[in-house]
């Protein structure tokens, strides 16, 4: 894995987007994979103002995000699509029918999971994968456990997960939904390229796993190891226990 430290999350935030806008400088019809979470909020925070600048051009890309809650439709507050539309979607130039979102309301869920593979095959598989990662070690909502699923597919969300994403339903973890639909882990791991941000002490552990600790479907993300172009984005604290 390429591990590169920045100072600051501010710092570590600008070196992604920079990244992510070089990538669409050399190929515009970049299919990217998209997170949700706080950690790439301040990425597409810089990312919209380098496109007010002119810097940065989305009009060509296509976009699939991570995961979704189920049972939570597009207009749902607590969704992920509002969560995109807020901090990314409406300050750059990226067309509704090239945004490609799991559908937590679909009548069938593991149709709805189909679709999705088929919609991510048909775009030619995704060149640039954006992750963030759970503290728990999970990615997208791939979740700890004994087992990984490698295709896009309906999860059932840990406790501690749900508690993360509280803030998303007024703070409120009754109101987080229980199931979700996540892109798979061999999903992810077929992209061209993948790039994580993890930035805090919170996530210092899990991306010690990550990065320096075994295979383990205990920490779903230690398997980035086995793909060939991951980039690590961290800020100096996120990277306290590297050695
Ligand atoms: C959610 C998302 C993940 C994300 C994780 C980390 O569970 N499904 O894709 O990586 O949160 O969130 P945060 O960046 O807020 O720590």
């Amino acid at each position: 894995m390429d591990v590169r430290i920045f100072q600051t999350p501010e710092e570590t935030a600008r070196a992604l987007a920079a990244r992510i806008a070089a990538a669409l400088r050399d190929r515009p019809d970049q299919a990217l994979g998209l997170p949700t979470g706080r950690s790439p909020v301040a990425t597409y925070e810089e990312l919209q103002r380098l496109h007010a600048q002119g810097q940065v051009d989305f009009s060509r890309a296509r976009t699939f995000n991570l995961d979704e809650f189920a049972g939570v439709d597009a207009t749902h507050p607590g969704s992920f699509r509002r969560f995109m539309d807020e901090h990314l979607f409406r300050g750059v130039n990226l067309e509704p029918t090239r945004i490609h979102f799991l559908d937590g309301t679909a009548p069938d869920l593991e149709v709805e999971c189909d679709r999705f593979e088929a919609a991510i095959e048909s775009a030619g598989g995704i060149d640039l994968q954006l992750l963030g990662i759970g503290a728990n070690g999970h990615v997208g909502f791939n979740e700890p456990g004994d087992e990984l699923t490698a295709r896009t597919h309906r999860v059932q969300l840990h406790e501690a997960t749900r508690r993360d994403n509280a803030a998303l339903f007024g703070g409120e973890v009754g109101r987080v939904p229980r199931e979700a639909l996540s892109m798979g882990m061999g999903t992810s791991l077929k992209a061209a390229a993948i790039v994580l941000i993890a930035t805090g002490e919170r996530k210092a552990a899990c991306v010690h796993g990550m990065v320096q600790g075994p295979l383990t479907t205990r920490l779903p993300a230690s398997f980035l190891q086995t793909h060939r172009h991951v980039e690590v984005f961290l800020d100096r604290a996120a990277a306290s226990r590297l050695t």
